[in-house]
């Protein structure tokens, strides 16, 4: 098997099908292309009004949130807005139906948002954290937000955290920011279903940030089927891969019609 800029594989062919209907643990390892038919703005795309000023990536770390709490949580919550405002699209509940027909399925995924839990799995890997859990700075507890959906204007604005209950510090964004560690334990035990799965599906990622990246090549190296979605080839496949053009939303439902019905 080699790394390969044109996959042999590009339909749901019947040895794929093979693969997945006699599969006994199946993965779903997924990114922000899986959320963009929700219409979910992406972590790159273009921020708007006040957060047109600010590149994401200088949002996303301790040393920005110390500099200036409340502006990197007036970003996320205007996120977090933004997702509550969504629904779950047609990916999203396949991937939860399909679940179902496994002894064995996991989902990952580097998304922050809470549309897998929501289209009906409850057990999700959240690599890269979740909006919806912030925890105190300083001390590390969770804290929970009521269930009103924040309204914060396009535009942008300040918000100040709240305070931690039990040590009065500020509370933060649920995510990893960069220069820091993913979830030790989440990472673990999505290495372990990579390492043991037969079927891997790899879902609106463009695969190249590590360590999430490396979930498909432990999956390979277990001799599981890879198969990638996305509307654009994705670098770093391999000639055994299939890869599956076209949008996610499209391409699930498709996959689950013609493989179990
Ligand atoms: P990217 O924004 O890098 O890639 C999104 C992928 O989704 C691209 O390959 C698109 O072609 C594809 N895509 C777009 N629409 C799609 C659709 N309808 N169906 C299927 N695929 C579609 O997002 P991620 O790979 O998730 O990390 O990014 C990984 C990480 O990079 C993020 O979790 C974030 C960022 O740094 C942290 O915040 C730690």
């Amino acid at each position: 098997m080699s790394q390969a800029s044109i996959p042999s594989h590009t339909v749901i062919d019947e040895a794929l099908s093979q693969r997945i209907r006699t599969a006994r643990h199946i993965v779903f390892f997924t990114g922000a292309g899986v959320s963009a038919e929700s219409g979910i703005p992406t972590f790159r795309d273009a921020q708007t009004g006040l957060w047109a000023q600010f590149d994401a990536s200088e949002l996303a770390t301790p040393e920005a949130f110390q500099a200036d709490p409340a502006l990197v949580w007036g970003w996320y919550e205007w996120r977090r807005m933004k997702v509550l405002q969504a629904q779950p699209n047609p990916a999203h509940f396949a991937i939860a139906r399909l679940t179902q027909r496994f002894p064995h399925a996991t989902v990952i995924t580097q998304n922050v948002d809470d549309l897998h839990e929501r289209a009906g799995h409850s057990n999700i890997l959240h690599l890269h954290g979740s909006l919806h859990q912030p925890r105190c700075f300083t001390c590390g507890v969770g804290y929970s937000f009521d269930n009103e959906i924040p309204v914060e204007p396009d535009y942008g604005r300040r918000v100040e955290p709240p305070r931690c209950a039990r040590c009065d510090g500020l509370i933060r964004p649920g995510v990893v920011w960069f220069g820091e560690s993913l979830p030790a334990q989440t990472l673990q035990q999505a290495f372990d279903a990579a390492a043991q799965c037969d079927v891997l599906f790899s879902i609106g990622t463009s695969g190249v940030v590590y360590p999430a990246a490396q979930m498909p090549h432990i999956a390979r190296d277990a001799n599981a089927a890879i198969v990638h979605i996305n509307p654009q080839p994705v670098s770093g496949i391999y000639s055994d891969d299939w890869m599956l053009i076209g949008a996610a939303g499209d391409l699930l439902p498709k996959l689950e019609r013609e493989v179990f019905f």
